[in-house]
């Protein structure tokens, strides 16, 4: 598709620029001090909708931040495509070891390093810029409708209210997303599941205040070495999750469709080394792709209690935190696994202290269909821009509102990322390859081209 090469080509470095100031804005949701930039950030991405075409532009205020939506109803005749995105970041924490700042987009070595470059500004804004393109070259050959959210990195809460909210405006033949990871530039992927999410926090409560270490030490539990034996008891020696019943309704893979999946190039040394461990971890039976797509687990995001300032202090503390998540695969349920999770830590906790678990929010496992006209049309876009077909994956993230717009609207997505997993989302120096931004903004239109005309 020669226009497309031209137009990208012609638009080379406003295409960047443009990115980079939407980069420049820090719209971290998880902290309030960052809501203005937040708000600034929607009223920028409807701007940019607004330039490239779109129609009926809204700013929707949620109880939240806003979702930016816009469209382009060419004939309603014709197919519909919603594409999906985020415009909030990750916290750029640990500051101190970004080697540029987070939001100051440098470019090295042909990649762009800035908080959202890859997760998800660089890649939602590929779709704007496609749709641009495609306005531009009058190509457009479906309807689209945009729906940028600012809520992704906290769970989408609003976003579900507005989806149940508005069934009609959002009706769509499917829907469209690049959020998400390929295994390299060399080997194109597709993404065809994600994993669901329960995520909570836990308190572990021993004496009333805190002690001194040496007067008490010995004589009644310390709060922080019952909460690691806790969470230490989660695994057995296999690696495999002790909760009662959490595996229950796990869907196991065919032999057949493990095989696929393990099919996919991987190459544990270059895996391992990009890590700096010197041994993979996980629980035993499954490959690495089958522990990360297919498998659920249990992980301890955050802990902390006691003293931790400079130089010692002979404490014994009152009390031990931890946040932890389960990745969820299907046909496993946030809700489910959470209580599953609540009666077992209670259970499992000795008398010497009390527990509270906090369940923040959850998403759930979706599988999405490769025998689709839009999966058929992606894979077609990306044979022909990469010169090579994709290979469908499992991926190991989560975008709890994929489940969502299932559910409620009665759509199907396909999972279109061009991300890679050392891309360093939601870690210091991020990045996002300047190649990839271009190959995206040239597989767009192709996708909605192929899309339209399979679906004649
Ligand atoms: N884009 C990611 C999810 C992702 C990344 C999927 C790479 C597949 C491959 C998304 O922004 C994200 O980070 N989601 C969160 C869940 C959310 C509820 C905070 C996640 O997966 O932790
Ligand atoms: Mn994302
Ligand atoms: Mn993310």
């Amino acid at each position: 598709m020669q226009h497309i090469k031209q137009y990208i080509e012609q638009h080379k470095q406003r295409l960047l620029d443009e990115l980079f100031d939407l980069l420049r804005f820090p719209s971290v949701s998880a902290d309030p001090k960052y809501k203005p930039e937040v708000l600034k950030t929607a009223d920028y991405v409807a701007k940019k909708l607004t330039e490239a075409g779109a129609d009926k532009v809204e700013v929707c205020q949620t109880a939240g931040y806003p979702i930016v939506y816009g469209e382009k109803i060419i004939d309603p005749t014709k197919p519909t495509v919603l594409v999906y995105g985020h415009y909030d970041v990750q916290p750029p924490d640990p500051l101190e070891l970004w080697k540029t700042p987070p939001f100051e987009p440098t470019v090295r070595d042909g990649k762009i390093y800035a908080r959202g470059a890859c997760d998800d500004k660089g890649q939602f804004y590929m779709h704007v810029k496609a749709f641009e393109l495609m306005m531009q070259t009058n190509t457009l050959p479906c309807n689209i409708k945009f729906m940028i959210e600012g809520e992704e990195e906290v769970g989408s809460n609003n976003l579900g209210i507005f989806v149940k909210a508005n069934k009609e405006k959002l009706k769509a033949d499917v829907v469209l997303i690049s959020d998400t990871s390929m295994i390299s530039m060399e080997n194109p992927s597709l993404e065809t599941g994600l994993r669901g999410l329960s995520y909570l926090e836990v308190e572990v409560v021993g004496p009333n205040r805190d002690l001194h270490s040496g007067v008490y030490g010995g004589a009644v539990a310390n709060p922080i070495t019952i909460l690691t034996k806790m969470i230490a008891s989660m695994h057995d020696e296999n690696n495999h999750i002790t909760i009662p019943g959490f595996y229950d309704e796990v869907i196991a893979l065919t032999e057949a469709e493990r095989k696929e999946l393990n099919a996919a190039p991987y190459n544990e040394a270059a895996y391992k080394t990009d890590l700096d461990v010197a041994e993979l971890w996980g629980e035993k039976g499954y490959t690495t792709f089958e522990r990360t797509g297919t498998r659920p687990t249990l992980e301890v995001n955050g802990i902390w209690g006691g003293y931790i300032g400079e130089g010692a202090k002979t404490v014994l503390p009152s009390k031990a935190n931890a946040k932890i998540s389960m990745r969820l695969v299907p046909n496993q349920g946030s809700a489910k696994i959470t209580q599953l999770f609540t009666d077992h830590f209670k259970k499992i906790a000795p008398a010497s202290v009390k527990v509270t678990v906090t369940p923040h929010h959850g998403g759930e496992p979706v599988v999405t269909p490769t025998d689709s006209i839009a999966y058929r049309a992606a894979q077609k876009a990306i044979t022909e821009a990469f010169g090579k077909a994709p290979i469908p994956t499992r991926g190991g993230g989560s975008i709890p509102i994929v489940a969502l717009f299932e559910a409620e609207l009665g759509i199907k997505t396909v999972l279109m990322g061009f991300g890679l997993d050392s891309d360093a989302l939601h870690s210091p120096n991020e990045k996002y390859d300047i190649f990839n931004y271009y190959k995206g903004i040239e597989t767009i239109p192709l996708f909605h081209k192929y899309f339209a005309e399979l679906s004649k």
